[in-house]
Parts: C-alpha cells; structure tokens; sequence
C-alpha cells in the first residue's frame, strides 16, 4: 500500500459505515432522493480513491429543496419562536455536534486530506462553540427607538423605532477548505436570526453537510428550516444563487464565481455578502520578536496547507533581519512532516485535490521561469496523492503569477525592503483586500500600519486569526459583507422602521 494514501482501518466503525451508506438529500426534513439521477464520486485526495458517492443535484433538487425553507418561513414555526426557544435549539444542535465530533472530524479528514487535529479544531470544535455563540445572539436582537422631530408637520408628536426581522429564505454556498467550520459559519447565523437556509457545499467535500444534517434532525430542528442539496457550483450553485425564491445568498469561494455570482443575485435584487479570495501580505519590521514572527508567519502561509483565505502569500521582511527570517521559514518548511490526514505523526496533509496539486505546482513553475528562487519545496510528492512540498519563493517581482494571483495552496513569495513607504506600497499592492499583518514591537509603527493596510482583518504579531466574536469580510476584490460577530446578525435580518404619531389622550 502507498503509505502516503490514508490507511482507512484507523477510522471508527461508525465512520467507515458514514462513508459506505447510500447518501440522498436533506429536504424538508427527510432524507430523499435526487431528481436528477447523476452522482458525484467523493474523492479521498491522499490516494485519489473514490470514498463515497452523493447525488449530484440539479435544478428540480434546488427548486424542492427552495419551496420546503419558503413553506417553513413562511407558515412554520422557526421564524416565530421566540428568541429562548430558538437558543435552546442552536445550544441542541451544538451538543449534539458535539457528541458526533470523531466521526465528523474523521469524515472530514478523509474527504478533505486535513489532519485530524485540524478537523477537530476547525470543523468541529469551532463550529460547536460557534453555534453556542449564535444561540446566545437569538434572544439579543433588536431594533432601536429615535426621537424624531419631523420639522415640517410643527405641533405634531411622533414615535419612532426599528425592529430587525429575519432576512428570509438564505443560500449558502461554501468551499471545499473547511468544510463543515464555512458551512456552520453559515448555517448558525442563519438559525439565530429566525431564516431558513439551502445548503449546496462544495462537490469536493460534500460529506459533513449530509452528516450535519443528521444532527439537524437528531435535534428536532423543524422541517424545511435546513435544508441541503449536494450537487455541482455550475448546475445546483447557480440554481440556488437564480432562485427568486432566495432573499439572500451567503457565498465563500474564488472572486471569478463571486462577482457572477453577486452579478445574478443583483438582477432580482437579492441581497448577498461574499467572502472571496486573498494575497495577504505580512510585514516583518527590523524590530520584530524573531521567536515570534518566524514561526507565526510560516504558519500564517503553511496552516490548512496554504488553502486559506487569509493565507499569508506575500511576504515583506525587513533588510536588516532578512536572512534570519527565510532561513528560520525555510527550515520549519522543510520539517513539516506531509502525510496522509489520518496518521497521527503528520503536520500537512495533501492538497484537496490532483487538479489543485497541478494548478499550485503551474504557479511556483512560471514563478520559476519569470527568475523566482525556490528555496524550500517546489515540488510534488511522487504518487496518486495530491501533495505539494512547503514552498518558499525569493527573487520575485510584483508583476509575476506567483505574486498577483491567489494560489490557494502552501507556496511563500518573500522579498525584502529597506523603507516604510516602500513596503507599505508593495503590500497594498494588489487587487484583494482580505487580510494583513505585520510583526513589530513598536506600538506607534503597529498603528500606522493598522491606518495603511487596505484590508478587512489587520494582525499585529500575528497571521490569520479569526474568532467568532470578530466580524471577517474583505475589501476590494475579496468580498462583501462579513461573517462572524454581530455583523452577521445585521446581514441576516432587515431593518423596519417604525414611525407613530401620538395624540394627547382624549
Ligand atoms: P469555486 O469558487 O468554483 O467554488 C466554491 C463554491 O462555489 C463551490 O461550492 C462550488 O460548487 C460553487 N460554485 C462554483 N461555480 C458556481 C456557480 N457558477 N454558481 C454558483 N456556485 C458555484 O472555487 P474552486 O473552483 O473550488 O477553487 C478555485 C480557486 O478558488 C482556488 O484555487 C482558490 O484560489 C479559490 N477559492 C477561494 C476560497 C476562499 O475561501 N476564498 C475557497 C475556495 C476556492
Ligand atoms: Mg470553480
């Protein structure tokens, strides 16, 4: 057996019987079958093995499952709950998460090539606590009250307030890096604000959605209120994202598909936020706390296998500290054990896929041919899994692939600078706006660079931390709208304004 594939008999009973079951949509609360009749084969990227099959839902799947989330906010009791009874539910949902987490966890390696470590912290344990967030937000939503004055109507006594209502029908469309944390990060807001929401993940890693849908209905969520389509972006995404029965889409994936995908939802004036992708830049000042900001950046690019959003991609490093910094990067690269998802002694996993191994490799390759210097990495591992060494290019130049496009996968372009203006110009120097970081000691130079950097997320000492209680969402061409926080509450719901007019009583 190739010892880079994963070794399948590590996993739980439960597990191998998941991923060996007939798997159908979640519509309505029911398990059903897919109209169309076309599967998708679920891949396990560490071998190239077919795991699974889903349905590969279409159009007719999109509609029924759009009419069953309408019907259930629309005349069913999710939306009119009161705020305690809607916690009480997030909090059921999350405990019962909870009490699935290795097998979820397990799923989620296999089908996705991510340590076991990563899973559990990023697709389950973050999407348990997260739930528990949203639940506490249920009872905390509410409009405000004004005093107006309304200066043309002299003499006359008015009352004013808003009230937030759910935002309707919601569909989400998620990505295949953290499968299940982008879908929670969805679904939990949804839930907490009183919508109802379809579900089409990623065709890549369409299994914990269906396995989180069994938790739904282990809860007693009413029926209709999630609802989950496996299927294809270009067939049921793009159905989901036409529907007029949708009020909101929630999007997280590349820019290309996002701007289609707000362009659409713009033409029945539907409302959208879009979490798009990145080239983040992290700044390493002279006076940086090396301990530090040597491995906090490596894992700013290497974490999740570089398929991150806010992947640290690009990195600055001050003159005076520079060999220092890549040599520290550069031997943590190399020590990063690659190996499948499922053995304990693994750091990096493969990529999620053959097709994304050779998409990362055709960067650090015309990186290459444009004059770029590897210095760790670069290369494939030999085999049908989908790896791709820790990479570290030098000698780049802002014009090349490498540095301008969103790799999605573990490959550092590094250079070195002298002056703070220059610096500051050549990380904001692309079109994304996601994130930014910069490592210093000097606490006036940290917020002259949290004034500069054009992004959506500044990290001082520190690369792609997110939290739930802290909105994320992007600037320029990596998003709109945010996730996380209460900026997800206010995305979720709308805003009516109420005016009265008040008369003396009589
Ligand atoms: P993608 O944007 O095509 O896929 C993301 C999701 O959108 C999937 O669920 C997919 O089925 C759906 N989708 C695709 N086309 C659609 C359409 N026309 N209408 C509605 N939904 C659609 O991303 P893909 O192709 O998997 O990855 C390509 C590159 O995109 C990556 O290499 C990376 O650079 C970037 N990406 C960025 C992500 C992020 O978190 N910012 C996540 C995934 C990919
Ligand atoms: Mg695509």
């Amino acid at each position: 057996m190739n010892s880079l594939a994963n070794d399948l008999s590590r996993l739980s009973a439960s597990s191998r019987r998941y991923l060996a079951a007939r798997h159908r949509l979640f519509i309505g609360g029911e398990f059903v079958d897919s109209v169309a009749q076309d599967e998708i084969s679920v891949i396990d990227p560490t071998s190239g093995e077919q795991v699974a099959r889903v349905p590969a839902g279409g159009e007719a799947d999109i509609d029924r499952a759009v009419t069953a989330a309408r019907k259930a906010f629309d005349s069913g009791p999710w939306p009119r709950l009161t705020g305690p009874q809607r916690e009480r539910m997030l909090l059921r949902l999350a405990d019962l998460l909870e009490t699935a987490a290795e097998e979820v966890s397990q799923i989620e390696s296999v089908n996705s090539g991510r340590t076991l470590v990563a899973t559990k912290a990023f697709d389950v344990d973050l999407s348990v606590d997260y739930l528990r967030y949203m639940a506490g937000w249920a009872t905390k939503i509410h409009g405000q009250t004004m005093n107006p004055s309304v200066p043309y109507l002299p003499g006359g006594k008015f009352f004013a307030m808003t009230v937030r209502e759910p935002v309707g029908v919601v569909g989400a469309i998620t990505p295949w890096n953290v499968p299940l944390g982008q879908a929670i990060w969805k679904v939990a807001p949804a839930l907490a604000a009183g919508c109802t929401i379809v579900l089409k993940p990623a065709e890549q890693t369409p299994l914990t959605a269906l396995r989180f849908a069994q938790v739904v209905a282990e809860a007693g969520i009413p029926e209709g209120v999630v609802n989950v389509v496996t299927g294809y972006g270009e067939t049921a995404g793009a159905a989901l994202v036409a529907h007029p029965g949708v009020e909101k889409i929630s999007f997280t994936g590349s820019t290309g598909v996002g701007r289609s995908i707000g362009a659409a939802a713009a033409q029945q004036l539907k409302r959208f936020t879009l979490e798009l992708g990145g080239k983040s830049p992290m700044v390493v000042m002279g006076d940086a706390d090396l301990d530090i900001a040597i491995p906090g950046t490596a894992m700013g690019i290497f974490a999740n296998h570089g398929q991150n959003c806010c992947a640290g991609s690009r990195l600055f490093v001050h003159d005076s500290v520079y060999e220092k910094v890549i040599d520290g990067i550069a031997r943590i690269a190399r020590n990063l054990k690659l190996g499948p998802a499922l053995s304990p002694d693994t750091d990096m996993g493969p990529l999620i896929s053959k097709a994304q191994q050779q998409r990362v490799l055709e960067y650090i390759r015309s990186g290459v041919a444009d004059g770029a210097r590897v210095v760790a990495g670069g290369n494939e591992l030999p085999g049908p899994g989908a790896y791709v060494q820790p990479t570290i290019l030098t000698d780049v130049r802002p014009s090349m692939n490498c540095v301008r496009e969103e790799i999605f996968g573990p490959v550092l372009a590094a250079t070195r600078f002298r002056e703070l203006g220059e610096v500051i110009e050549r990380a904001n120097e692309t079109t994304f706006g996601l994130g930014a970081s910069v490592w210093t000691q000097n606490l006036d130079l940290a917020h002259w660079f949290i004034r500069q950097f054009k992004a959506g997320t500044v990290w001082i000492n520190t690369h792609g931390v997110l939290d739930l209680a802290v909105p994320f969402g992007g600037i320029k061409q990596s998003g709109i709208g945010h996730e996380l926080g209460g900026e997800a509450i206010n995305h979720h719901t709308t805003l009516k304004s109420v005016l009265a007019s008040l008369r003396e009583p009589r």
